[in-house]
């Protein structure tokens, strides 16, 4: 997720350019950059770092122009460097792009334009474009966009100035956000309307796949192949608050709508059409991962519960041994780690000062240690003999949602792909997995449009005092999350616990009063979950059943929650998504601001 602001019109630029990327800041932090059309030439200012970074940069110096595009970026390819940092030329200087999306077939066009003599400033997927613009001369760019975007497989908004065209900016989209705002004598591109709605609520919807050339005077619209499409205008109701939430309430709950888009983002390029998992960018010697005799997977918090999934997945998948372990606890235990481990670590942030200290210490006895972080070029990254990134793009909620979600597929992946490595699976079973993961951003999406109906069913519980999450098997990582999500955002008492366990001790709390959430949507052991949960019902809990559509055996429930049907481990991903949306319900009825709950911080960085 990146976020991008054109301008054309009479205003210096830099006033409406640097304001708008401020407010896109939620799409991205990591580096930053403007193009401006200024005489004869187009002027590039970019940096590492905020917007602010940009801001000193130029030190309130104004080009004199009216016409420029600006980006800030979250990276998937490329560190988070000056010279990543959009927006990107092509060799003579003349075509400047800036892009939010993935570039699936980035390397194969880069190698095509190298031979033809290209050469590139960024490890960027993004730069291909302005080289292939370069390499079509000196057609209308409307058409070279239009081309590209026929060439380039992936998700795209892009945004392009030309030298030669002073007044206009050209524009795709195909699958990720792109927006026109229409001023009096001036027009606006954009990903979101927060970067322009101070000076405009006139919105041009931009569709999938089609191409817009915006001058100060209004819009053209195109399709893929050139016929011009009828504009449509809106006027935006939102104000610059709720329009930067994207109409959500809070970010929390903007992000637990974008995990269909996320998850799509995780799996983006990473199969293969004969549905084989490719990882290149592990860039791991498969000699290497098929020596490996143990794995140890190392988390903390959310993506513990992540961990937790992880281990099923690989042992089931591999049959190599797995150990999790609370990245707190590991060094003091004194584990067996030796060349032939393999370790990994799982972190959103990848700055995590436990998991990083667990890493470096399995690494130091010669580990092979990956790196699972949504972050590019974060400590973890950094550290890693290989990185898996999650892309599921800024999280600004400190309760992790599509982070963790992301996190289940990235690990769901990487298991996939160490069985393909170690031949442990049958190809036919693998690429049966992978038509599920496809599934997921659907059946994800489905779950999220249940919202309301948790909201109804979560009224009554701003009083409980006491809840229970239970599971087995995959189901139990997603209970422990689903508690985990509830304490931290509605400070209310919440166990995660193995639903067979309870009989063990933990049974002794349930009585009227107490809800309990029993998730059985794991084929394995999906019965004996419901048999725990008619003992919490037989103790006087409120009993609530997660399962999977059209199953039965939930009667004795007062609540059911139903989620699509789909193989265990690919319900962890569905399952947990009503979890979050509980916690959201349950803190917002009892008045909690559910982005910064008390006494948490994002990253934590001390020990
Ligand atoms: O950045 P990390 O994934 O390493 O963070 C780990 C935990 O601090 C994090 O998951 C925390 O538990 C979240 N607040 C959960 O919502």
């Amino acid at each position: 997720m990146c976020g991008i602001v054109g301008y054309v019109g009479k205003r210096p630029v830099e006033d409406v350019l640097l304001p708008g990327l401020s407010r896109l800041e939620y799409r991205g932090y990591d580096s930053a950059g403007l193009a401006i059309h200024e005489g004869d030439s187009l002027k590039v200012t970019k940096t590492a770092g905020r917007i602010e970074a940009l801001t000193e940069q130029l030190d309130g110096q104004k080009s004199g122009g009216s016409v420029g595009i600006g980006h800030t970026r979250w990276a998937t390819h490329g560190a988070p460097t000056t010279s990543n940092a959009h927006p990107h030329l092509d060799c003579t200087g003349d075509v400047v792009v800036v892009h939010n999306g993935i570039i699936e077939n980035w390397a194969e066009l880069k190698k095509g334009l190298e031979k033809r003599g290209h050469a590139f400033a960024s490890e960027t997927d993004t730069e291909v474009v302005a080289h292939l613009i370069e390499d079509m001369g000196d057609a209308p760019l409307d058409e070279t966009l239009r081309r590209v975007m026929q060439m380039a497989e992936g998700a795209l908004a892009l945004v392009v100035i030309r030298r030669s065209d002073p007044d206009t900016i050209v524009a795709g989209r195909r699958g990720s956000p792109l927006v026109v705002g229409r001023g009096d004598g001036e027009m606006f591109v954009a990903s979101d309307i927060p970067a322009f709605l101070e000076h405009t609520r006139d919105m041009i919807v931009v569709d999938d796949d089609r191409v817009v050339s915006i001058t100060a005077d209004g819009a053209t619209i195109t399709d893929i192949e050139g016929n011009e499409v009828p504009v449509v205008e809106r006027t935006i109701e939102w104000d610059l608050d709720a329009a930067e939430r994207g109409g959500f309430e809070s970010f929390m709950l903007k992000e637990i709508h974008e995990q269909p888009e996320a998850i799509a983002d995780t799996l983006r390029g990473r199969i293969d059409d004969s549905g084989a998992v490719k990882l290149h960018e592990l860039e791991l010697d498969d000699r290497l991962l098929r020596a490996i005799d143990k794995v140890f997977v190392i988390a903390c918090g959310t993506s513990y519960h992540a961990a937790m999934m992880a281990k099923y997945a690989i042992e089931r998948w591999t049959r190599i041994p797995v150990e999790i372990d609370i990245a707190s606890e590991f060094r003091y235990r004194d584990p067996v780690v030796d060349p032939r481990t393999l370790v990994i670590g799982i972190s959103q942030s990848g700055e995590t000062l436990d998991t990083l200290a667990a890493v470096r210490y399995a690494a130091a006895q010669g580990a092979t240690l990956i790196g699972v972080t949504n972050v590019v070029d974060s400590a973890l990254a950094r550290e890693s003999d290989a990185v898996l990134y999650t892309r599921a793009g800024p999280e600004i909620g400190v309760a992790a949602t599509k982070t963790f979600t992301t996190q289940l597929v990235a690990m769901q992946l990487l298991g996939l792909y160490l069985a393909q490595v170690r031949a442990s699976m049958d190809p036919g079973a693998i690429e049966y997995h992978i038509r599920q993961l496809n599934d997921l951003p659907t059946a994800v999406s489905k779950v999220v449009a249940t919202s309301d109906e948790i909201k109804r069913m979560t009224e009554r519980w701003t009083e409980v005092r006491d809840f229970f999450f239970l599971g087995r098997s995959g189901d139990f990582p997603v209970a422990m999350e689903g508690a985990l999500k509830l304490k931290e955002i509605a400070y209310v008492r919440a166990e995660g616990y193995a639903a067979g366990e309870m009989k063990h001790g933990p049974i002794a709390l349930i009585e009227e009063g107490v809800v309990v959430i029993g998730v059985a949507t794991d084929d394995h052991v999906k019965t004996k979950t419901l048999s725990n949960m008619a003992e919490m019902e037989a103790r006087g809990g409120e009993i609530v059943i997660l399962q999977e559509e059209g199953d039965n055996g939930s009667d004795f429930a007062d609540h059911v929650i139903s989620v699509p049907a789909g193989p265990d481990l690919i319900c962890t991903v569905t399952a947990v998504v009503p979890l979050q949306l509980v916690a959201y319900h349950v803190a917002t009825a009892k008045g909690l601001d559910v982005d910064k709950p008390r006494n948490l911080a994002k990253t934590v960085t001390v020990e």
